[in-house]
């Protein structure tokens, strides 16, 4: 007997929220879940460039990173569905939300202050928190940035107890989402 395919979603998933909050590792899971291709926007910003988002950021300075930003995921919206791993900042852009808003189901990766500083100790490579108090910083973009990831369709908390967990959290969200009232999409 072979399962049912999983419910795909018409439109890219794409996965918002501060750095550490579990982007790459949950949307990997969600995409084998879903049976949907993967794309990090930083990596395909990375490969574009030939170098690292933290050389950009030092060789060019953020705005120019930015203006990438927002031209790689213009374009990864315009190709077929999957599921997009977005960078901290880019739900923040005010060209880029409706773009999601129009193609996408954007999705806030929501997590505590404490898991955000402990999971970005974890990993350098995030020039905003170069030589920064993570706790710090960390705090006052939850503060700034908090409220404008809030306008997105779905808020699922990013657990503690592994990507997997928080995947099938997200997986679940969407059914809701495309069938509010609990009957199966047509
Ligand atoms: C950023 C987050 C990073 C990366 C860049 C800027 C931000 O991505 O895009 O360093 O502005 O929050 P992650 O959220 O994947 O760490």
């Amino acid at each position: 007997m072979t399962a049912d395919p999983p419910q795909q979603p018409e439109k890219t998933i794409v996965l918002v929220g501060l750095m550490g909050a579990g982007k790459t590792s949950v949307g990997r899971k969600l995409a084998t879940m879903l049976e949907m291709d993967f794309v990090d926007v930083d990596e395909e910003i990375s490969k574009a460039a030939g170098c690292s988002i933290e050389d950009i950021f030092e060789d060019y300075g953020e705005e120019p990173f930015r203006d990438v930003e927002e031209r790689v995921i213009q374009r990864l919206l315009q190709e077929k569905p999957r599921v997009l791993a977005t960078g901290g900042g880019a739900f923040m852009n005010p060209r880029t939300r409706p773009l999601i808003a129009e193609c996408g189901i954007s999705v806030w990766l929501r997590a505590d202050l404490d898991v955000l500083v402990r999971r970005t100790s974890r990993r350098g490579g995030r020039p905003l928190l170069k030589n920064k108090d993570h706790k710090a910083t960390l705090g006052k973009l939850i503060e700034e940035r908090g409220p404008v990831y809030a306008e997105a369709d779905i808020v699922v908390d990013s657990r503690e107890d592994g990507p997997e967990v928080t995947a099938r959290d997200i997986k679940q969200a969407l059914l809701d989402f495309s069938s509010p009232t609990g009957q199966e999409p047509r």
